[in-house]
């Protein structure tokens, strides 16, 4: 069980409402960590509490228990990390993604790719994440395979083939035809165990006429054809450097072409991948443990107020009550009571290994990215923070407490609820978010946990971009020449404040060796 290749990290994305919870649900039945459906539901924030931050951050409450799905299949362990679904969370599901090695893309066959689901894969094509897609909902009426498969590659710029192919759809939904395994997999909605497998090597075998019906298997036989015409043949190598996607066909809720996903994701995807370092590449197979913190998710009880630090595992063991280096703080530190998460169970763990995810208790000491090692200093790269989208200055509103605001909105930027920005010009505070929740979710949290409070002024920018560039004297020169639009972020990075697409587009013709970047990882 220890063995690297034996362990499966991934995360499943898409636009709310694709079938992500209901997808999870199915994969921690076949692993036997949940006995009933219905199980992961709690986690999921409900379309009808949008507008109500507190209900999210509850029900937010909850998902700390499901952060991490742990099970085991076929002597393979597995972790599912959770993304929110909420859009306003989308920057914590960026995050998620830099613990994983592989995702699971799930798409709503009627609604094709959605906005959402654009973004996200954005993210793991920027760092060659080996991507799997599961087209979901067949047992409705949905946009035709091939028309989708066309959509994948134009929107998402994914390279595709087909491991799986649908036999007909909504209420004409036969079940589908496993590329991968050459079997037919037949939907049988009224039975007990949902699918009935049939093994074909053969296309022309009349035993698909027999059972999916002549006309149906005719279709079947003309788009396979085609498929194999134009679609490349699965090649895992491609696949593991994120350059080609299989694409699965079923209906989560059905439980329907679940297993043959999961089984041929058992297969290819990649076990735990080195992490690279600004120092060096950490890979799993080392000795001396090393692992970075991706996620911090606060208690919102006042009265308990620490935090829960996620941390990867990259290389080596984890083990409890050992001192461990907190390189960014340059200090030692042990950990009692480790945690890990086996579906809705949260158990203090002795051991962890590379691609493990473990809970942390923290007191305010950890913030996003942090490393932790044996001893040797290593910073782990590719943890950035995004450019926020939403804008507005933060004035304090009770001058009483300026000390008590300063850390609040430390703590919060360390959790990464939000980015502060320092105006080069006057010194006044500007808070970046991809969501407006996060708004509401700061005053609120400062007043409560803090005893702040703060005012919020409009600010209407369209992004904020990190800039760099190798000569050290354009860089200087920009910057006195924008110094109204320039920042510092809380690292001291320099920002260029966009008012608007065309501001930025400007700036950046004007200032050709400058460069503008929408993450905070800057390479001079
Ligand atoms: P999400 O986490 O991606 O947001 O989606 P979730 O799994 O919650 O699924 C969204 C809705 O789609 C749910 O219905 C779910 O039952 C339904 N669904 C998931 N998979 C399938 C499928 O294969 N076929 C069909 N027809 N529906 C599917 P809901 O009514 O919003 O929620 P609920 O009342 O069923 O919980």
């Amino acid at each position: 069980m220890q063995s690297l290749d034996k362990r499966r990290t991934f995360g499943i994305i898409s636009h709310p409402d694709a079938g992500k919870t209901t997808l999870t649900e199915k994969l921690l039945l076949f692993g036997g960590a949940i006995q009933v459906a219905g199980a992961v539901k709690s986690n999921k924030i409900k379309r009808s509490a949008t507008s109500d931050f507190m209900e999210i951050e509850r029900q937010r409450g909850i998902s700390v228990a499901t952060s991490v799905m742990a099970f085991h299949y076929k002597d393979v362990k597995i972790n599912i990390l959770d993304t929110p679904g909420h859009q306003d969370f989308a920057e914590d599901t960026y995050r998620t993604l830099t613990a994983v090695d592989s995702v699971i893309v799930v798409i709503d066959v009627a609604k094709g790719v959605e906005i959402q689901t654009e973004k996200l894969v954005e993210v793991c094509r920027m760092r060659k994440t080996p991507i799997i897609v599961f087209i979901n909902k067949l047992d409705r009426e949905g946009l035709d395979g091939i028309d989708l498969l066309d959509e994948i590659e134009e929107k998402l710029g994914l390279n595709v083939t087909p491991l799986s192919w649908p036999i007909g759809m909504g209420q004409r939904f036969k079940g589908v035809y496993s590329l991968y395994e050459k079997k037919l997999v037949l939907f049988r909605p009224h039975s007990k165990q949902q699918e009935d497998t049939i093994e074909i090597t053969d296309l022309t075998d009349p035993i698909l006429d027999k059972e999916v019906g002549e006309s149906l298997a005719d279709e079947l036989r003309e788009e396979v054809h085609m498929i194999e015409e134009v679609y490349p043949d699965f090649d895992r190598e491609a696949y593991l450097k994120g350059e080609l996607s299989p694409i699965f066909f079923g209906s989560a809720i059905n439980n329907f072409g679940v297993r043959e996903l999961l089984d041929c994701f058992i297969d290819i995807a990649p076990g735990p991948l080195p992490r690279v370092t600004e120092e060096r590449e950490v890979k799993p197979e080392e000795d001396q443990f090393a692992g970075f913190v991706f996620k911090i998710h606060a208690n919102m009880d006042p009265k308990h107020r620490d935090r829960i630090a996620f941390m990867r595992v990259c290389s080596g063991t984890f083990q409890r009550n050992t001192n461990y280096l907190h390189v960014r703080q340059n200090r030692k530190m042990k950990f009692s009571n480790p945690t890990s998460f086996m579906a809705e169970k949260k158990t203090v763990i002795d051991e962890a290994y590379p691609g493990d995810v473990i809970g942390l208790y923290d007191s305010g000491n950890f913030k996003i990215g942090d490393s932790v090692t044996e001893g040797e200093v290593l910073h782990f790269k590719g943890i950035p923070s995004f450019s926020p989208e939403l804008f507005r200055f933060v004035n304090n509103a009770n001058p009483m407490k300026a000390k008590q605001l300063a850390k609040g909105l430390t703590q919060l930027m360390d959790e990464g609820v939000a980015q502060l920005f320092t105006k080069e010009d006057n010194g006044r505070q500007i808070i970046g978010t991809v969501g407006a929740l996060q708004f509401e979710v700061i005053q609120y949290r400062l007043e409560h946990e803090y005893g702040a409070s703060v005012q919020y002024e409009p600010l209407n920018l369209h992004k904020a971009c990190w800039i760099s560039c190798k000569d050290e004297k354009k860089l200087k020169e920009f910057v006195s020449r924008r110094k109204r639009d320039i920042a510092r972020d809380k690292d001291g990075q320099l920002v260029f404040l966009a008012e608007s697409a065309w501001t930025l587009k400007m700036a950046q013709e004007n200032f050709p060796d400058v460069q503008f970047h929408f993450t905070s990882e800057v390479e001079v």
